[in-house]
């Protein structure tokens, strides 16, 4: 089946989002764009040749009735397009981050069970084979426990980057590189790693001028005894996305920046147990005619894969709520300076409807140095 989809937002990603489905030739024909910005819907659909332009969703979902559309706006509209589209009776295919809030998460998985439809997650380094393989890995123990794990996204974002109006700000970003930037390597960490546990976070601005953190740190444990660092920062002219896995008998590395293939990934084996590289490199090298690389059209493939077969397509919202649990969690153990265990952040928590919770410090010493 070729799927029909729109696209909602013609910023930035949008471009990521035209190239993903192009690439995979047939799979999928974007329609139909939507743009608060009209000028900027029309001349996105004539430089990727899309037919129709829509002044608002309602408009277009009545007229298209996709099978998918892609949410590509800033954070802060995420829930009321993917409720709007569920409602509508289209799939939502949403950008990281899929909510502001666990309140607002919890809203969109509650219109999921109203409906009857799943809304899907944009996280696309979860798709490269790389991790695929890991993950295989992991779950046929070949590796033995998993015991350490770090998590490096170091980034650089100069002032001008965040003189977009919604950049760095608490009310639409929703959160710095915790929220918009090292979620997408932590989430792959998860996707590996399985559950977490307890989190102790610390988070800073350091230098840029926004009202979010900067840099967060993090220690985080995992059900299945493993612990890790995770480190996610905006100011580090060098810049890297990074994840090392220490497992009994081996150690798997990938360094990349925005995106890996497979020649990103390395592989160590501890001393004895040599004969594992095989079971790492010799599968690779067999499956590099399939290498797929991380992005958008890898998550494409798997979506469109898992709706033809009549799975839910990945990755679905209880999924992705674990990743913006431990989003909220950093925040929470940073502002208030205690661990905080996976599920602990309820209604009755100041972290579960905004990401600011209590206050960041350095915004809470400015509010005290004015009153
Ligand atoms: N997956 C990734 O690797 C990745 C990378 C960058 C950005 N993102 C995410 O993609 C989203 C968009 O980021 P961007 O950099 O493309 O932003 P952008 O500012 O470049 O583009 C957003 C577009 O959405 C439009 N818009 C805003 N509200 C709208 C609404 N209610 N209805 C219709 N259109 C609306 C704006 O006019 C703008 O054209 C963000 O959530 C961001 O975190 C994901």
């Amino acid at each position: 089946m070729v799927y029909r989809t729109a696209i909602v937002g013609t910023g930035g990603i949008a471009v990521a989002h035209i190239e993903g489905i192009r690439a995979l030739g047939g799979r999928a024909e974007v329609s139909a764009v939507v743009d608060i910005d009209t000028a900027r819907a029309r001349a996105f659909a004539e430089t990727w040749g899309i037919a129709r332009v829509h002044a608002s969703v309602d408009e277009m979902l009545a007229a298209e009735k996709p099978d998918l559309v892609h949410i590509c706006t800033p954070p802060g509209s995420h829930l009321p397009l993917t409720a709007a589209v569920l409602r509508g009776g289209s799939v939502p295919l949403v950008e990281k981050p899929p909510a502001m809030t666990l309140a607002e998460i919890d809203e969109a998985i509650a219109v999921e069970r109203e409906t009857g439809r799943q809304a899907v997650a944009v996280f696309q380094q979860r798709f490269g084979s790389g991790a695929v393989r890991l993950r295989q890995a992991v779950a046929d123990g070949t590796f033995g426990r998993p015991l350490v794990a770090v998590c490096n996204t170091l980034w650089y974002r100069d002032a001008e980057y965040f003189a977009v109006p919604w950049r760095g700000n608490w009310e639409i970003e929703g959160g710095g590189p915790t929220m918009g930037h090292g979620i997408h390597q932590f989430d792959l960490l998860l996707s590996i790693l399985g559950p977490w546990q307890t989190v102790r976070a610390v988070a800073a601005r350091q230098d840029r001028p926004t009202d979010t953190e900067d840099v967060s740190a993090a220690i985080v444990t995992f059900e299945n005894g493993a612990i890790a660092t995770v480190l996610n920062s905006l100011v580090s002219p060098r810049e890297t996305s990074s994840l090392r896995f220490d497992f009994e008998h081996a150690t798997v590395e990938l360094e990349h920046l925005y995106g890996y293939g497979d020649a990103d990934w390395r592989f160590t084996p501890a001393p004895g147990s040599e004969a594992l590289a095989e079971s790492w490199s010799g599968a690779g090298a067999r499956a590099a005619a399939s290498e797929v690389r991380s992005g958008h059209a890898a998550q494409f493939s798997a979506i469109f894969d898992a709706l033809d077969a009549g799975r839910p397509a990945p990755v679905g919202l209880d999924d992705a709520r674990q990743t913006m649990d431990l989003v909220a969690s950093i925040y929470a153990s940073a502002f208030e300076d205690r661990t905080v265990i996976r599920g602990s952040i309820d209604a009755g928590d100041p972290f579960y409807a905004s990401m600011l919770g209590t206050g960041a410090p350095w915004l809470t010493a400015l509010t005290g140095a004015t009153a």
